[in-house]
């Protein structure tokens, strides 16, 4: 079988190759610059170079290909124009699968289908749904819960601040999917020949959870107190615009945490069937902990002080004596030498 595989050097795209890369499969990729795969990848496939929003470019990409893994680029801090950004990709796509008639094509897409309204990348991944659907093939657009790598971006701040933050309130509950389900998600339909028609697929992770219990699973495993902290709308696109990225970008984000905050994601039910194995906590102690930067541990507080702090609540902390805040985590109790002391969450999810 022949299978095309779009941005084969992101993070799902590079997990999806290398699982084909078995004798019974054929693969190709499409590549802006093929010196960033891997050497021995390079050897076990075909490379076609160029962009994915070019329609001549994937349909010679596509020429035979019988199962194809679409996947838009996450949009550059730069993008002023976010949804636009996820429809030039889709407008390519749709020219020359249409032209070449490729019979099966596995969208990475997120959830919200039908309720999310100016949602930012949700709302373009949904606007590249509809103009896929227009190609004749037969598609799964895998409607994914928020990456739990997105968490990755905040190594620093949750390993050194213990802050978890994003502008939306910390009780909320939403899918949360690692990657490495969505991969195997994808495979399962890419290797398949024989279904038809269009349909969503959720991918939801194991449990919707709120970032306050998010932040509580994290501080956890890294065995540091974490706490979750809404931003403002203002200031997160002030803290993205120092990043620089453009206005639009910035607004997009903001725009997105407000319809997840909204319950968009109600849209498609939770089943058996979109639910996936990989926990947080498994995911953190796999990547985040390999990923982050790697830091000395948290002083432990002294022994005796462990009867005292038995009865405390995970996550609560107490100011001790007048200069040390010791904060407690399910397993451990820490002395937290930072004169501020910390609003730590608690397992209820309020500061
Ligand atoms: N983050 C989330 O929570 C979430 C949730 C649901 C859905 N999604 C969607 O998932 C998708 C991103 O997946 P990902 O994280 O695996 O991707 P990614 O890591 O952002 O990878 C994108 C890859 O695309 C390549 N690329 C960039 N511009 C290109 C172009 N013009 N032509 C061809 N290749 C290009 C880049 O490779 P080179 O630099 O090597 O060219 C890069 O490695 C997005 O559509 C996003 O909206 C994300």
């Amino acid at each position: 079988m022949k299978i095309l595989v779009t941005t084969p050097t992101g993070k799902i795209g590079h997990r999806v190759l290398r699982e084909l890369l078995a004798p019974e499969f054929c693969v190709r990729v499409v590549v802006r610059d093929p010196s960033r795969l891997p050497e021995e990848i390079r050897e076990q496939v075909e490379v076609i170079c160029g962009s994915t929003d070019d329609a001549p470019t994937l349909c010679r990409a596509l020429d035979s290909v019988e199962a194809l893994f679409w996947c838009v680029p996450t949009e550059s801090l730069q993008e002023t124009n976010v949804e636009q950004h996820y429809e030039r990709f889709a407008c390519a796509g749709w020219q020359a699968i249409r032209e070449v008639g490729t019979p099966r094509v596995v969208t990475i897409s997120a959830g919200g289908k039908g309720l999310a309204r100016n949602a930012g990348p949700i709302s373009g991944l949904h606007a590249m749904e509809e103009i896929l659907n227009e190609t004749g093939a037969a598609l799964r657009h895998l409607r994914c819960g928020l990456f739990m790598e997105n968490f990755l971006s905040q190594a620093r701040s949750i390993q050194t601040q213990g802050v978890l933050s994003y502008p939306m309130p910390g009780h909320i509950p939403i899918p949360m999917t690692a990657v490495s389900d969505v991969v195997d998600v994808a495979l399962r339909w890419l290797v398949r020949g024989n279904w038809k028609g269009i349909e969503g697929v959720a991918v939801h992770g194991p449990e919707d959870l709120s970032f306050a219990e998010a932040a509580a699973i994290l501080g956890r495993v890294l065995e540091r107190p974490v706490r979750y902290e809404r931003s403002l709308g203002q200031d997160y696109i002030r803290k993205l615009a120092s990043l620089g990225a453009s206005a639009p970008y910035a607004h997009s984000r903001v725009n997105m945490f407000a319809e997840l905050a909204r319950g968009v994601t109600r849209a498609e039910p939770r089943t058996l069937e979109s639910t996936t194995p990989t926990n947080l906590a498994e995911w953190c102690a796999r990547e985040f902990a390999a990923a982050g930067p790697s830091l000395p541990a948290l002083p432990k507080a002294p022994a005796r002080l462990g009867s005292l702090a038995q009865g405390w609540p995970a996550g609560s902390s107490r100011t001790i004596a007048d200069d040390a805040l010791f904060v407690r985590t399910d397993e451990h109790l820490f002395a937290v030498t930072d004169q501020k002391p910390p609003k730590v969450a608690t397992r209820a999810g309020t500061p």
